[in-house]
């Protein structure tokens, strides 16, 4: 590729480097011990590992083996004896423009009091706290303080429903929930505390809620279990000192959805992640000692857990933090943060960006986002159109962007251009290149390498320190889902193309997943919830393409004869999803027949539902057991429209 060649499409305006990437990458795969050995100095070890990667026992392969470290040492302390004492770690702002502003000393001094909190709750190492906490301080904090002692925390983003919390408290086997009496969304209050009230009707192992007091509206505390987090943290600076844990000891359980109803447990460690997330981040958007770096996701997500949390505090960097509704009060939300906050770089979702670009020009140019150095996306493919307004409007033509891809299973990015080794020329669409030690190739049915241009799976061929250890307690999912397709190697379930300048372009899931606005869910949890009521008889679930959110969830359902001429029971069936599994997950369009298309054995086929709902070919039909039900649905479709 021709080294002088600019930036696309808007015209040049650095010099590519290539070559400076590519030595780095390759010499990452050429000497892997070599450059992790050095990668791994990004953090501070109490005990050096005795060696880099053990991979006798695929696919658990654990990296820096009989290292010790804290990871909450490592995001706080250290910082202490650096110089970034008074430096601010976190800039908060809540939806009504409230300000706080977190030192490195004060977040050590709120991690610490909390942490000895916990350890008066009895909370110990290796016990799992759920944390089930809107976009406050108090969410790191948490996170923190059970790094700090040991335990493992598992983050419930606070837009999931009852029953969706309750599955991952009792898979878990949490002892302690961790809330608020509510959060702010849209100027209103999301009720956190009731949604924990349900979710613990359901479920068992939990003895302690500590609930935080964030709204200060009236909830129900239960004597004995439920605590106020102010209570319960001792003023002052109470010293507690970090666990030495060995790099592969478990940090968080985080859960995602996959191709069965139930969320699979992702479960990351300390040693391998932390290189992995901070060195990611570095390479990825090379951020600078006095930059302002944030990252808009939300905490419950993997991007808010490595790149809000665990990245930029390794690295001891200022982080926005903001609590609310990119939209809310107005559409010019983040652009008045931006230049309130003189932000250098902002990391946002490609639905993020196709929602404001809805609104138009005009709210960006309301502001000075002059500021701006660098910009990113994460979550789902980003269409040219929507990186070209991003490109312009928000970043002035000035600024790359950074499309990382990634998931919940890696870490941290996988595939994305690299400002701190050498940005490569950009191309609309493309994440461009694999970061350093990541092997991927492009591969057919049967797993052989495809040519240029061809469109395959993305699977990986060697193991990379931030990849998860396992699905938390089941060894034998994780090997089934991710490792036997493709034997021996990393299968991740997209969709891919490499062109024939090298670069990778992402073309969505490959399998039941669903991905709407950068949210990653599963048809299947979706169809468990509606047969689980008791007017659904039969449903079948997929993704309609959408302009603005990626997708969007259609459903098809067969209601029960008994409740055949009960006018509301669609409109209670979405109210009980938005309880149960969360808003997000509920659908755009339900539609009620009266059967669905099923092969003789009786499995419905949501791909012959989906084909036909979307006016498309239905492909192979000879197993259709009645084709009435095409027809059904085509009927339905056409109403609706
Ligand atoms: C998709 C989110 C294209 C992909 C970090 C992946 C992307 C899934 C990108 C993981 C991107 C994420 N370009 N697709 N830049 N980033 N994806 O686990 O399908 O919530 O498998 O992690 O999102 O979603 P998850």
């Amino acid at each position: 590729m021709d080294e002088e060649k600019g930036i696309l499409p808007t015209g040049e305006y650095y010099t590519p480097h290539m070559n400076r990437y590519r030595e780095v990458y390759e010499r990452s795969l050429r000497e892997p011990e070599k450059f992790w050995s050095e990668q791994a100095q990004v953090l501070d070890w109490f005990r050096t590992w005795d060696r880099v990667l053990d991979d006798s026992n695929p696919p658990f392969y654990r990296w820096f083996v009989n290292g010790k470290l804290n990871v909450s040492y490592n995001c706080l302390d250290r910082h202490l004896k650096q110089h970034r004492r008074n430096k601010a770690a976190y800039i908060w702002v809540a939806e009504n423009g409230e300000e706080k502003i977190v030192t490195y000393d004060g977040l050590y001094r709120r991690v610490n009091n909390f942490a000895r909190a916990l350890q008066d709750l009895g909370i110990r190492r290796g016990d799992r706290v759920v944390i089930y906490l809107p976009m406050i301080l108090e969410a790191p904090v948490a996170m923190l303080a059970c790094a700090r002692i040991g335990a493992v925390f598992s983050f419930v983003f606070a837009g999931f429903g009852a029953q969706a919390l309750a599955d991952r408290i009792k898979d878990s086997e949490a002892t302690m929930v961790i809330t608020a009496d509510g959060g702010f969304r849209n100027g209103k209050i999301v009720e956190l505390k009731k949604t924990v009230d349900e979710a613990l009707e359901m479920t068992s192992t939990v003895r302690t809620v500590v609930v935080v007091k964030r709204t200060g509206h009236e909830v129900n505390m239960e004597e004995g279990r439920d605590v106020w987090w102010h209570d319960v943290v001792k003023d002052g600076m109470n010293y507690v000192e970090p666990e030495w844990m060995d790099a592969n000891d478990p940090l968080f359980i985080l859960y995602t959805s996959g191709t069965t109803g139930k969320p699979k447990g992702a479960l990351h460690g300390n040693g391998g992640y932390s290189v992995w997330v901070a060195n990611t981040l570095r390479w990825a958007f090379d951020p600078q000692e006095d930059d302002r770096w944030w990252c808009a996701a939300d905490i419950g997500w993997i991007t808010g857990h490595s790149y809000i949390v665990f990245a930029p505090l390794i690295l001891g960097l200022t982080s926005i933090m903001y609590e609310g509704s990119i939209t809310y009060p107005a559409p010019d939300r983040l652009w008045e943060i931006v230049e309130r906050y003189r932000v250098n770089i902002l990391y946002t979702s490609p639905t993020a960006i196709r929602t404001l670009m809805r609104y138009g020009e005009k709210y960006p140019k309301m502001h000075d986002l002059s500021s701006l150095k660098t910009l990113g996306t994460v979550g789902e493919p980003i269409n040219p159109a929507a990186w070209k307004w991003y490109y312009e409007n928000i970043g002035g033509s000035r600024c790359p962007i950074i499309d990382t891809y990634w998931q919940t299973e890696t870490g941290g990015f996988m595939i994305s251009p690299q400002l701190g080794l050498g940005l490569v020329p950009l191309k609309p669409g493309s994440a461009t290149f694999p970061m350093p030690g990541v092997d991927p190739v492009v591969v057919d049915e049967s797993g052989r390498e495809l040519p240029p241009e061809q469109k395959g799976y993305i699977i990986y061929r060697r193991p990379w320190p931030g990849m998860f250890l396992t699905l938390y307690r089941d060894p034998e999912r994780f090997k089934k889902v991710y490792f036997e397709r493709f034997p021996g190697n990393y299968f991740c379930g997209d969709y891919c193309v490499k062109d024939k300048d090298g670069y990778y372009w992402l073309l969505g899931r490959a399998d039941e997943v669903l991905n709407v606005s950068g949210h990653r869910l599963g048809t299947i949890e979706v169809e468990d919830a509606l047969i689980s009521y008791k007017e659904v008889a039969e449903a079948a679930v997929f993704g309609r393409p959408d302009p603005v959110k990626g997708e969007v969830i259609v459903a098809f359902v067969v209601i029960k004869d008994e409740f055949a001429h009960d006018r509301d029971v669609v409109q209670r069936i979405r109210k009980r999803i938005r309880e149960d599994l969360g808003p997000i997950y509920v659908p755009e369009e339900i539609h009620v027949v009266t059967k669905l298309p099923k092969t003789r054995s009786g499995k419905i086929m949501r791909r012959v539902v989906k084909a036909v709902a979307l006016g498309q070919l239905p492909g192979d039909i000879s197993t259709l057991e009645d084709s009435a039900s095409v027809e059904e649905i085509k009927t339905a479709i056409e109403e609706f429209r």
